[in-house]
């Protein structure tokens, strides 16, 4: 190759030499954080060394440009050629990084995000409600003792709630809890009034199942002790707890009803829908004295309301729901609604 000037001569050694660098360069690259600053440096459109290179050109004599060119082209190929091959070492030495050299523009796979279940959703609302009208959260196991199921809520021995057919038994004196009620007494035997509180969580009954039963359910069951509690407090926050769960233009009524651990008890309804169809959302009443002396408390000095409510019921009403079976089915059609 024959050139007229000496900066011709310089030049083409300085393309040398930066052919020998960027071979270099790549070749040492570990990892694509490595060969993008070497890919920048060399073949970067804006600074990089090639570039610079390429801008020699215009400096040059005019019959040396067409040697430089060629020689500046063979760089360039060997270059690019070296940043592509280091970049599929890379890429099958670590395959999760191959994505990046994929076409992005090629959309995702959907991934879908997943939910808590309704009832979850429907007692973490519940909680907050109560919470906020200052009830706090109790809880108490499932697996219960006749004691706390039946004897402390004034369900004596020979009672018909207490039939085997009617009860999930695991032994004559434990069973699964047939309501939530039996957390009533474990926390008035643990503290003392004033107690606001409420307790959500699965209760079992051998019902056969159907759109409105299922052998397990849950309730939120509600207690209020201190002195001067009344039948006119339980029925104001009912109401309220309806309204701010339910929406301001739920009706609600209570018709006289029997507890064993309430005196007196009602049933409290709710209005389903604009048919005017009752569904009942539990039951309620003024804590029986025969309760509050099991726990140790003297009836004369406090009194308590006590309400357990369903959570299907309430969610169901909520959402329009019209038959319980799908909450416990897990069918992702189902529970995306939530
Ligand atoms: N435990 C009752 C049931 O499962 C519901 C209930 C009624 C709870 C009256 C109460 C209450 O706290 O006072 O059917």
């Amino acid at each position: 190759m024959s050139v007229t000037s000496k900066e011709t001569l310089i030049a083409l050694v300085e393309l040398g030499g930066l052919e020998a660098d960027g071979l270099q360069a790549f070749e040492a690259v570990a990892s694509i954080g490595d060969w993008e600053v070497a890919r920048v440096a060399f073949l970067g459109l804006k600074q990089g060394r090639l570039k610079t290179a390429q801008e020699v050109l215009k400096t040059l004599p005019g019959p040396d440009r067409r040697a430089y060119g060629q020689r500046f082209n063979a760089v360039k190929t060997a270059l690019e050629a070296a940043c592509e091959r280091e970049r599929e070492r890379l890429d099958q030495s670590a395959p999760v990084i191959k994505m990046l050299g994929e076409d992005l523009s090629v959309p995702g796979a959907h991934l879908g995000f997943g939910r808590r279940h309704p009832l979850t959703q429907t007692s973490e609302e519940l909680i907050d409600i109560f919470g906020r009208m200052g009830f706090e959260l109790a809880r108490g196991p499932e697996i219960e003792d006749t004691f706390h199921n039946f004897e402390a809520l004034n369900i004596p021995g020979d009672h018909p709630a207490r039939e085997p057919l009617d009860n999930f038994y695991l032994s004559p004196k434990s069973l699964l809890r047939s309501q939530t009620s039996t957390v009533q007494i474990r926390v008035m035997e643990a503290t003392q009034p004033p107690i606001r509180v409420v307790a959500l969580g699965r209760v079992y009954r051998p019902d056969a199942v159907d759109a409105t039963h299922s052998f397990m359910f849950h309730q939120i069951e509600g207690l209020y002790v201190d002195r001067g509690v009344t039948m006119a407090n339980l029925k104001s926050t009912l109401r309220q707890f309806a309204k701010s769960y339910l929406g301001q233009d739920v009706t609600v009524r209570f018709r006289p009803s029997f507890f064993p651990f309430t005196e007196p008890s009602v049933e409290v309804d709710m209005m389903w829908d604009s048919s005017g169809r009752w569904v009942e959302m539990g039951g309620a009443g003024m804590v029986d004295p025969n309760v509050l002396r099991s726990v140790g408390y003297d009836p004369d000095e406090v009194s308590g309301f006590a309400f357990g409510l369903g959570i299907e019921r309430l969610c169901m009403r909520r959402h329009g729901i019209d038959d319980i079976r799908p909450f416990y089915q897990n069918d992702v059609r189902f529970l995306s609604q939530f």
